[in-house]
């Protein structure tokens, strides 16, 4: 790196990933960084950042501490509040948006590195007063109880749907595994996605 650059921004892979796993925040579902994204985040912790995403059609920039999660920069800085915080390490999918078209756990990836994404979340995925068919199939077949997973399990559906993952039950049963709810209200959620995917 050039000496010339400002100490504050100076960065390597090493620095980065170890920043990164010390804050248990590198998402499995995450894009790889591309060099562009890597030389982009400045990864002193603690360090205030601007990041414009577009969220849910409507772009935006937030300046955020390094070390928001893109869960709470939606609920905390954003106050989209659909996106769910049951575990925040990964284990309930509670937290599904998402990113660029990818369904991800938002609690485990960084906001800074996904400067320019696209990002839909519950909120933004009915077209005006229509609901997506998922969410009207989620309710045609109480798909929820309490609710607190819903969001999630629908972003997820969307997105399980969308990569063709809905040969069988048991097929979308795996696919959805990642999806957690306490409720038990897995079978009618089954029956949601199955019955949208085969509306296409
Ligand atoms: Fe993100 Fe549980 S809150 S996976
Ligand atoms: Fe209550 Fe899923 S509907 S956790």
């Amino acid at each position: 790196m050039d000496d010339s650059t400002d100490a504050s921004t100076k960065l390597t892979r090493r620095r980065f990933v170890g920043t990164s796993a010390a804050l248990g925040s590198i998402a499995a579902a995450a894009p790889l960084l591309t060099e562009q994204a890597e030389a982009a985040v400045n990864t002193e912790p603690g360090t205030e950042q601007a990041v414009t995403l577009t969220i849910n059609g409507r772009r935006q920039t937030v300046p955020v501490d390094n070390r928001t999660s893109l869960l709470d920069l939606l609920r905390e800085r954003i106050h989209l509040t659909g996106a769910k915080k049951g575990c925040n390490q990964g284990a309930c999918g509670a937290c599904t948006i998402l990113l660029d078209g990818r369904r991800v756990n938002s609690c485990l990836t960084l906001a800074v590195m996904h400067e320019g994404a696209e990002i839909t979340t519950i909120e933004g995925l009915a077209d005006g007063d229509r609901l997506h068919p998922l969410q009207q199939a989620f309710i045609d077949h109480d798909g929820f109880q309490c609710g607190y997973c819903t969001s999630g399990q629908i972003l997820s559906g969307v997105a399980c749907i969308e990569e063709g993952h809905t040969g069988s039950r048991a097929e979308i049963r795996e696919w959805m595994s990642g999806n957690i709810c306490r409720c038990g209200a897995y079978t009618n959620i089954v029956t949601a996605i199955e019955q949208t995917a085969g509306g296409r």
